[in-house]
C-alpha cells in the first residue's frame, strides 16, 4: 500500500526519511503507542488487530511520528490485555497471524516508520507450556526451576512464602493443588496469579529470551519496549517487605515519584524492584542486538527512582532508553517542571543516553484529565471511576496537556505519545463496573478502578458506528457517547484543533531539530513560568495566572490562542526569531 492508495494528503516535507541504517535514530525520535486492541477494527468483532493498525499507518505519517510501538499482540489468555503471553513467536489470533504481522512491518517501513514490539520477560502466562511443565513436573525439577516455586511457611506450609503483595492487589503467591487435591507449593506472580514470574538467576530462561529476541530481529523489527525491566531479578533469601508509603503499583519506592514534589522521600527499593542483577540481563540483550545490521532500539520500563538509577538502565552496554516516570507524575508546576527537566538531562546525559519524555501511556491516567486533579490524582494504578470524590475538569484538562504536549515535544531527546493524546482524549471516567476487565479492578474487589479508563477505543471518525473504530460499531470496552468532537476526522484541518496543534509541534520539531538539540534556562520570567531555548526556538509556559508579556518573534507554535503579545495561564508558546 502506498500513501496514495490510501487518498491520504502528505506534503513531501512531511514524510520521515527513508529507514537507514546505523543512525541512532532513536535518539531523537518520536515514538507513537499503539495499544492493538484499542486502535483500529478491521473485523468488527469489537478487539482492534493488525491489518487495522496497518491500514491506519498513513494516519501516522501524516501525524509526523518517527516509529511505532505496539504493545502485546502475542498469543495469549488476554487475562491482562496480553502482558500474560502463551507463545512469545506467534500472533494471537484475536489480533491476526504472523504474515499480517510481516504485512505491517513491511508497510511501516516503507512509509519509513519503525517499529518496536513489547517483550514481557518477567513473567508468562500461566498458559504457557513452560508453566504448564513446570506444573507438570515434580518439586525441585529443572522445569520448576524456571519459575518462582517455595515451600509455604507455617506448619502445613498454609501461609506463602513472604508477605509480598502484588501490584494488582493480593498476595503475590499463589498456591498449587497437587493431582491428589492436597496443597503444594506455591509461586510467586508480581502481578495477576495468571502471570507467574520467571527465574532469571535460571541460565535456560536467558538463553530462551535470546531466541525469542532474535526470531522477532529476523522478522526486521526495530526494537523493543521491555516490560517491567526493573523486577525481573528478586533479592535473595526473598525477605518480607512492607511499602513504608503507597508507591506507584508499577514500582518506585516513594508516594511520588516526582523529584519536583516538595518532601518527596526517596526510599530503598523493594527486594523485588530496581535490584542489581537485572544489568547483566540488559548487557546479554545488547549483545544479541549487535548481532544484527542496523541500529534497533530497547526501551527500559524501569519504575525506579531517583532518576540518577534509572540512568544504570541506559549505560553505553545495556539499553538506549528508559521511560521517565518522573517526568510524567511532575506536578503542573514550574519550579517542579524546570529541576525533572534538569534531573533528566543530567542523569540521562551522564551515560550518554538521550533524555525521554512521556506523558500517558495505557497505565495511566491520561493526562488531558491528570492534569487537571494535581495533588488530587489517584496513585498510579488505582485509576478513577464513577465513584470516585474527584472528578477532572475537562477544559482545564484538556488546556494543560496541550501546554504540557508543547513543553514536551520542545525537548532534546526522545519523546514517547500515547495512541488519542493527539486527539486530546480524556480518561474515560464513567464506564460501567460490568465492562471493566482490568485485573486490578477484580484482585481489589473494585477498591481500585485500575486502568481500564485509558484503553477505550479510540475515535476516528464522528459519525460511524463505534466512531470509525470499526464498521459494526462493537467495542471491547464502551466508548463514551460524546466522544464525536474529539474524533480525528472532526478534528483535520481544524486551526486550533488538539490534532493540528500535535501535527505542526512535530513538524516544527523535525524542521528545527528540537530532537538534537538542547536546554538554556531564560531567566526573568518568573516563578510560575518555564522558560528555555533550544537552538534558535524559544519555548515559554505560562502555569501561573498572571499573564506573561511576550518577547519580540514569530510564533512557530501556541496550545492556545494569543492575543495582545501576551501569553494566557496554562498556555506554551514556541518563538523564532523574526
Ligand atoms: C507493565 C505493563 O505496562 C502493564 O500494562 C502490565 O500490566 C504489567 N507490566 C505486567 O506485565
Amino acid at each position: 500500500m502506498t500513501l496514495e492508495d490510501t487518498g491520504a494528503f502528505v506534503a513531501p516535507d512531511q514524510l520521515p526519511a527513508t529507514v537507514t541504517a546505523g543512525d541512532e535514530w532513536w535518539r531523537t525520535a518520536v515514538i507513537y503507542q499503539v495499544y492493538p486492541r484499542s486502535f483500529a477494527d478491521s473485523t468488527g468483532d469489537g478487539v482492534g488487530d493488525l491489518v487495522g493498525i496497518t491500514g491506519k499507518l498513513p494516519a501516522l505519517v501524516e501525524l509526523g511520528v518517527d516509529a511505532v510501538w505496539l504493545s502485546p499482540f502475542f498469543r495469549s489468555p488476554q487475562k491482562d490485555a496480553g502482558y500474560d503471553v502463551s507463545d512469545y513467536r506467534d500472533v494471537d489470533p484475536l489480533f491476526g497471524t504472523l504474515e499480517q504481522f510481516d504485512t505491517l512491518l513491511g508497510t511501516a517501513h516503507e512509509f519509513g516508520l519503525r517499529v518496536i514490539v513489547d517483550i514481557v520477560p518477567n513473567h508468562t502466562s500461566d498458559q504457557h507450556a513452560w508453566f504448564q511443565e513446570a506444573l507438570a513436573a515434580p518439586e525441585g525439577s529443572p522445569e520448576r526451576d524456571r519459575y518462582m516455586f517455595r515451600d509455604g511457611r507455617g506448619p502445613n506450609g498454609d501461609l506463602p512464602p513472604n508477605n509480598w503483595e502484588s501490584v494488582f492487589g493480593g498476595s503475590m503467591w499463589e498456591r498449587l493443588t497437587k493431582p491428589d487435591g492436597t496443597p503444594g507449593q506455591w509461586y510467586l506472580h508480581i502481578f495477576d496469579r495468571s502471570q507467574p514470574d520467571l527465574n532469571w538467576e535460571n541460565l535456560w530462561v536467558r538463553e530462551q529470551f535470546h531466541d525469542i529476541l532474535r526470531f522477532w530481529l529476523d522478522r526486521g523489527v526495530d526494537g523493543f519496549r521491555v516490560d517491567v525491566a526493573h523486577g525481573m531479578i528478586k533479592q535473595a533469601g526473598l525477605p518480607d517487605y512492607t511499602p513504608p508509603v503507597e508507591a506507584a503499583s508499577m514500582g518506585g519506592s516513594a508516594t511520588d515519584l516526582s523529584p519536583g514534589i516538595e518532601n518527596s522521600v526517596v526510599h530503598p527499593d523493594p527486594p523485588y524492584w530496581g535490584q542489581d542483577g537485572v544489568h547483566e540481563i540488559w548487557r546479554g540483550w545488547h549483545a544479541v542486538l549487535a548481532e544484527y545490521e542496523g541500529d534497533r532500539v530497547l526501551c527500559a520500563e524501569a519504575w525506579v527512582d531517583p532518576l540518577s538509577k534509572v540512568a544504570l538502565w541506559v549505560r553505553p552496554d545495556e539499553m538506549s532508553q528508559a521511560f521517565n516516570f518522573a517526568y510524567m507524575f511532575t506536578d503542573w508546576k514550574a519550579p517542579a517542571l524546570r529541576r525533572v527537566i534538569d534531573e533528566s538531562l543530567e542523569a540521562f546525559g551522564g551515560v550518554g543516553a538521550p533524555a525521554t519524555w512521556v506523558l500517558s501511556n495505557h497505565d495511566v491516567i491520561r493526562h488531558a484529565s491528570r492534569l487537571a486533579l494535581g495533588a488530587d490524582a489517584p496513585p498510579q494504578g488505582a485509576g478513577i471511576g464513577p465513584g470516585s470524590t474527584v472528578k477532572p475538569d475537562r477544559a482545564l484538562g484538556l488546556r494543560r496537556a496541550r501546554a504540557a504536549t508543547s513543553i514536551m515535544l520542545a525537548l532534546p531527546g526522545s519523546a514517547y505519545l500515547y495512541q488519542g493524546e493527539e486527539l486530546g482524549l480524556p480518561e474515560d471516567i464513567e464506564l460501567p463496573d460490568a465492562a471493566r476487565q482490568d485485573p486490578t479492578w477484580f484482585r481489589t474487589g473494585g477498591e481500585k478502578y485500575g486502568r481500564d479508563g485509558c484503553r477505550v477505543p479510540i475515535p476516528w471518525e464522528a459519525d460511524a458506528p463505534a466512531y470509525g473504530f470499526n464498521a459494526t460499531g462493537a467495542s471491547w470496552l464502551p466508548q463514551p457517547s460524546d466522544w464525536d468532537g474529539y474524533a480525528r476526522d472532526a478534528q483535520e484541518g481544524i486551526v486550533g484543533s488538539t490534532l493540528e496543534l500535535y501535527r505542526s509541534a512535530l513538524r516544527s520539531r523535525r524542521e528545527l531539530n528540537l530532537g538534537g538539540g538542547s536546554v538554556l534556562w531564560l531567566n526573568g520570567y518568573g516563578s510560575s513560568v518555564v522558560a528555555f531555548r533550544n537552538g534558535e526556538l524559544t519555548v515559554i509556559a505560562n502555569l501561573g495566572p498572571v499573564p506573561v508579556e511576550l518577547p519580540v518573534g514569530r510564533v512557530v507554535l501556541a496550545s492556545e490562542q494569543i492575543v495582545g503579545g501576551v501569553l494566557p495561564t496554562d498556555t506554551t508558546v514556541w518563538i523564532a526569531p523574526n
